[in-house]
């Protein structure tokens, strides 16, 4: 069901979406890391915890998730009475993929007294095993509200895990799970691109590893980059995060620089994710107009997944809104 299964050419794709789009009552949620063109025709584009957040206020009958599955999971767990299609059930995610929820479960068990603080990337099975979810956007706000003698768990990301224990000065045990896109940044080429543009600040995203990290003058989730990009008095910016976010930063400061940090020989696709790709515009149409591939999941795991998605929303504290195509935000988190 993911491929087109009649011609699609000639037809207006833009226009036969939003057909569909208000024929089904759907919303279109994208992440930043989508084609541009299903940014810019999107409801909402947002980072993880804002899509989380919309996908459980909708009113609209049908999703149409433009991210990877562990999102648009996300969205059907909190609203199961909603259809959600995801354009390709193989967008998927190299986190989701480092943390079999057998070993994760084997993992808790070995640490009893901790307690499992889980990034939002990855499978429902690991979020039913998990206490609480975080995104990158809300890790440190709810780190901040368990006691300090807690004893965690995170996982997958290594990264952002020891990113947030250097932070905090929390002892956290890791999962050794990484993103194949921001482990690729290459801090030799880095280091060669900021002495080309002395003073441009480096965002970067906290999956990066720390000695990308080390550059970096602002580490925060993609709508935290993007707020920091407009509010910035700066006029050249490096972007160290998947490089389709700069859409939006071109499209709301177009005169501003931003510059994608590079990857191992400087000039490579690698920072590019290869599981957001795999949405297109045809696959958009095709799942508005068929109503598939839709996300299922067994109702037993939808609500053990539940309950440390809805622990995530509650400690967050934050209401969504922020990040509405054409409303972009200036502040930070
Ligand atoms: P954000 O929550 O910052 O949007 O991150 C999602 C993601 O998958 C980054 O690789
Ligand atoms: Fe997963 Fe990395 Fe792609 Fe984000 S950028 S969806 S963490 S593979």
């Amino acid at each position: 069901m993911n491929a087109p299964n009649v011609s699609l050419r000639g037809l207006d794709l833009a226009a036969e979406i939003d057909r569909l789009r208000r024929e089904r009552n759907a919303v279109i949620l994208a992440h930043y890391y989508q084609d541009p063109r299903i940014q810019d025709l999107a409801d909402f584009v947002g980072d993880s915890l804002d899509l989380s957040r919309k996908a459980a206020s909708t009113d609209a009958d049908v999703i149409a998730f433009c991210g990877v599955r562990f999102m648009a999971e996300t969205a059907k767990i909190l609203s199961p009475d909603k259809i959600v299609v995801l354009p390709d059930m193989a967008a998927g995610c190299s986190l989701e993929d480092s943390c079999p929820p057998d070993r994760f479960k084997a993992f808790r068990e070995a640490h009893p007294d901790h307690i499992a603080l889980t990034y939002i990337n990855c499978s429902a099975a690991v979020k039913a095993l998990s206490d609480i979810i975080v995104t990158s956007s809300s890790a440190e706000t709810i780190l901040a509200q368990l006691p300090r003698d807690q004893k965690i768990i995170f996982g997958p990301d290594k990264n952002l895990g020891g990113y947030l224990a250097r932070k905090t000065g929390r002892d956290m045990l890791l999962w050794p799970g990484v993103c194949i896109v921001h482990e690729a940044f290459s801090e030799t080429e880095l280091l060669k691109l900021k002495a080309q543009h002395p003073g441009a600040p480096v965002l970067a995203h906290p999956e990066c590893p720390g000695h990308i990290l080390d550059h970096a003058d602002l580490v925060g989730s993609t709508r935290a980059i993007l707020d920091y990009a407009l509010s910035s008095p700066s006029d050249v910016m490096i972007v160290a995060t998947e490089p389709h976010i700069i859409h939006q930063m071109e499209k709301a400061a177009p005169h501003k620089i931003f510059i994608g940090a590079p990857g191992a020989d400087g000039n490579c696709n690698c920072n590019m994710c290869p599981y957001m790709a795999l949405n297109t515009m045809e696959k958009l149409y095709v799942a508005l107009r068929d109503l598939e591939p839709r996300i299922e999941l067994p109702e037993d795991l939808r609500l053990a997944a539940k309950t440390s998605l809805d622990r995530m929303l509650e400690m967050a504290g934050r209401t969504v809104g922020q990040g509405d195509v054409g409303r972009p935000v200036f502040s930070g988190d």
